[in-house]
């Protein structure tokens, strides 16, 4: 495997002329596959962008062991605009042959366009923007991580069943924030939920979240439901302990706001509080074990739901071109029948919308021996996102 230094000129130009020379560092033997990775280096998401591309490429080490991959790596921030020009710059100057990543639901719509008009795969490694895999559905993306109503839907039906029926809303307000709440919304008022309150906090610009928490405790709710990630996660999950709402009115949200990645960070303010995710490190099967064990010598720490996106998006890169499948056009059709067994469980593609199928799990945070870890409390049923609105002809 070949990186491309972000912050080395150098390595960029040395990589560059070996791309154009159709060359690689590995010499003549592997086949080269030219990989564009979109990620944010930078701003509120920078963890979770290093996280995926920690995966990916020990998903790349693992699996792909026959390939000889370039990877180019462009820092997207948050930042909608930055993120079409560098996916543009990936497709014109660097001409690879897939891209993978995306961070954020604002990115991923901003590139959707490029992307399937240029007809280049790209494998979203995080953003969850349900239209990328609905009405806005293309042949050349496929999603390796979750939509954001498949997240929160399951959970909205799972919080009304355990008899909460009152439950105050908060989330950033961008595509992401919006799609989460209104899939939790929608199938906890059709469980017979009440939605007592509901606020929406300017996104990457809100340190306070007091006057919020104020309007929650006196929203007369039984329960707080919220999407935060990153950064913003931190800080929430922080303030809404020492402003004293804890205690009184129990934290909900979907699994990003206690991720593995940074929730010791949050510290004791996390424990206790209940999400739903797709993966947690404490999953008991072989394929996350190994997984974990493989994360932790590579790295010194445990994994995430970001770098398990990683890790699986370049697995499942690699299970394309295992079908012999070559060139964009191949390797876009190829991965829209992609399936297997990974740290997640059973995981597969849908060829309908694109869209990955797999388990959903309800998660506390609690205490362990070497800090906070992750409790699974359910695992609800596995569903496949309805089509949307998404019309595609089937694979070839
Ligand atoms: C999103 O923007 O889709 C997103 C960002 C961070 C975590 C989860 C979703």
């Amino acid at each position: 495997m070949t990186r491309i230094n972000k912050t080395s000129k150098f390595a960029i130009k040395g990589a560059l002329a070996a791309l154009a020379l159709g060359l690689s560092a590995q010499g003549a033997l592997a086949e080269k596959v030219k990989v564009g990775l979109l990620l944010p280096y930078s701003g509120v998401y920078a963890a979770l962008g290093n996280d995926i591309q920690a995966g990916f490429e020990l998903g790349l080490e693992t699996f792909g062991k026959e390939y000889d991959f370039v990877i180019a790596n462009e820092d997207t921030e948050v930042k909608p605009p930055q993120g079409l020009a560098k996916a543009r710059k990936l497709i014109l100057q660097y001409k690879v042959d897939v891209m993978a990543g995306i961070v954020s639901s604002g990115v991923l719509g901003a590139v959707r366009d490029l992307v399937d008009g240029a007809k280049v795969p790209l494998i979203v490694a995080n953003a969850g923007n349900d239209d990328a895999t609905g009405a806005k559905c293309s042949p050349y993306i496929t999603r390796m991580s979750f939509s954001n109503a498949q997240v929160n839907r399951p959970m909205g039906k799972w919080l009304a069943e355990q008899g909460v029926k009152k439950v105050f809303t908060l989330a950033p307000d961008y595509a992401a924030g919006r799609q989460m709440i209104d899939a939790f919304t929608a199938s906890f008022t059709a469980a017979g939920g009440e939605i007592v309150g509901q606020e929406y906090t300017p996104f990457r610009k809100t340190q306070d979240f007091g006057p919020y928490l104020a309007k929650a405790k006196a929203s007369g709710a039984e329960a707080v439901f919220v999407f935060y990630a990153g950064g913003e996660a931190i800080s929430f999950v922080k303030q809404y302990d020492s402003f004293g709402l804890k205690k009184d009115i129990p934290l909900y949200g979907s699994g990003f706001l206690t991720s593995s990645l940074y929730v010791n960070a949050e510290g004791p303010a996390a424990e206790g509080v209940i999400t739903s995710l797709h993966y947690v490190p404490t999953l008991d099967n072989p394929e996350n074990k190994a997984f974990v064990e493989a994360f932790k010598a590579k790295t010194g720490r445990l994994p995430s739901e970001f770098s398990a996106h990683g890790y699986d998006a370049a697995r499942a890169l690699v299970e394309a071109l295992n079908t012999g499948a070559r060139g964009r056009e191949g390797i876009a059709n190829a991965l829209r029948s992609v399936s297997f067994t990974g740290p997640r469980g059973e995981t597969s593609i849908d060829p309908a919308t694109g869209n990955i199928v797999q388990p959903i799990y309800v998660y506390e945070t609690v205490a362990g021996e070497n800090g906070l870890t992750q409790k699974v409390l359910a695992s609800l049923p596995v569903e496949a996102d309805p089509a949307n609105g998404c019309a595609m002809p089937a694979p070839k």
